[in-house]
């Protein structure tokens, strides 16, 4: 048997839910291919602010970097809204992301035909959409400096950011994105605001050199409010997406909503060495937290991931995937993905379906 050491962050709201039916469901697909896992829970977010007074404990940090994979729920909630920024859980997610050097955030979205009727976009504009958004994760805006809260020459509160990115950061996210392209139907689109911004301009430069060392890639730019257009118009015409940190937190988001629902989209968050960091798309859901509504599938699907791009276990990846296909094929639905005719499950007994699958290849439909 192989074995693996995973470190789950459940963090807080529907985390800990999705997280702890992924982590069965790993176990099982583990099992089942001959992988041993070791997991390691620890604090991250609002859960570790009120444990240790700070969003990600270096114990938590260490504990990441020394594993082979991570899996997180996600962070934030209400009570910590109004916190000062160091003291924010969405702070211990940046840094998260920033300590494991984790630049390349790997986003797909596609509809899967179980959930055509799930989308709010038309059948005939929904069906068939299968892309990949590659945003750009630890650059841009998020991390720019200078940043903070000041006060303008009126005497008036300013709240300021800003928008960088060196050129080593634009190569290799572009590097990433054509080769993630080359593994599917070929085609990049950029995406940026290279009518307006510099770093866009640079970015837009970088992306367009870079593509000399990839000629059989077709690549197109757009700029970001058409992208956001374009996405509901007519989302069959893009492949691969690269684009920077801001536009891909909001451009995923729009794209999962093609799909049926945030619900379904996993991610996966890689840097050129050291363990990868694998988290659905979605935020804590504090309006469903604790009600056993969520939809684990995003994170379930996130642990595919984690065995594919973290671990290279094709096999055990597949399983999972294919027992997600199985699980709606046999009509189970949480609220998220419903529609008439389904049988509308918790997140338990979605884990409970997809784990059948897992143990039996494909469950009767
Ligand atoms: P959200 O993604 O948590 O929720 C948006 C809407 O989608 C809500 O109505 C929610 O119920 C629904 N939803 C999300 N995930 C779902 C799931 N798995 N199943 C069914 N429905 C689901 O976004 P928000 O409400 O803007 O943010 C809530 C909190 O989460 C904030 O504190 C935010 O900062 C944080 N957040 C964290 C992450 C992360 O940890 N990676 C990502 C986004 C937002
Ligand atoms: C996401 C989230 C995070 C982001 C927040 C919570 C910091 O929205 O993972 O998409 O903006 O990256
Ligand atoms: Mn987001």
């Amino acid at each position: 048997t192989r074995h693996y050491a995973i470190t789950l962050l459940p963090g807080d709201g529907i985390g800990p839910e999705v997280v702890s039916v992924a982590k069965k469901v790993l176990q099982r697909a583990g099992s089942v291919e001959g992988i041993h896992f070791d997991f390691q829970e620890m604090p991250m977010g609002g859960a570790a602010l009120d444990l240790t007074g700070v969003p990600l404990p270096k114990e938590t940090l260490e504990a990441a970097r020394s594993s082979d994979a991570v899996l997180l729920g996600a962070i934030g909630g209400y009570k910590w809204d109004k916190n000062e920024k160091h003291v924010k859980p969405e702070t211990g997610l940046l840094q998260l992301r920033e300590g494991l050097k984790v630049f390349a955030n790997l986003r797909p979205a596609s509809v899967l035909p179980q959930l055509v009727d799930a989308s709010t976009l038309k059948k005939e504009v929904a069906e068939g959409v299968d892309l990949m958004v590659v945003r750009e994760l630890t650059g841009g805006i998020y991390f720019g400096k200078p940043r903070g809260f000041s006060t303008n020459d009126n005497g008036e509160e300013i709240g300021f950011n800003t928008e960088v990115y060196a050129s080593h950061e634009i190569d290799r996210i572009a590097r990433v994105a054509f080769e993630t392209a080359r593994k599917r139907r070929g085609k990049l689109c950029s995406v940026d605001k290279a009518n307006v911004l510099e770093a866009s301009m640079l970015w837009r430069r970088r992306v367009t050199e870079i593509a000399l060392e990839y000629p059989d890639i077709e690549l197109t730019h757009m700029y970001v409010d058409n992208a956001s257009m374009q996405l509901v118009r007519f989302p069959k015409q893009f492949d691969v997406i690269v684009t920077n940190n801001i536009f891909g937190d909001i451009l995923s988001d729009e794209a999962s909503m093609i799909t049926g629902s945030i619900g379904m989209l996993p991610s996966a968050s890689l840097g050129e060495n050291g363990p990868g960091l694998f988290e659905p798309i979605h935020g804590s859901a504090p309006d469903i937290a604790g009600q056993d509504k969520a939809n684990p599938l995003a994170t379930i699907l996130s642990a595919a991931m984690l065995l594919k791009y973290g671990l290279g276990e094709q096999d055990a990846a597949e399983r999972i995937e294919t027992a997600v296909l199985n699980t709606l094929d046999r009509g189970f639905r949480t609220g998220d993905i419903y529609s008439d005719g389904n049988i509308m499950v918790g997140c338990t007994e979605m884990g409970e379906q997809v784990l059948r699958a897992v143990d039996s290849e494909a469950v009767a439909v």
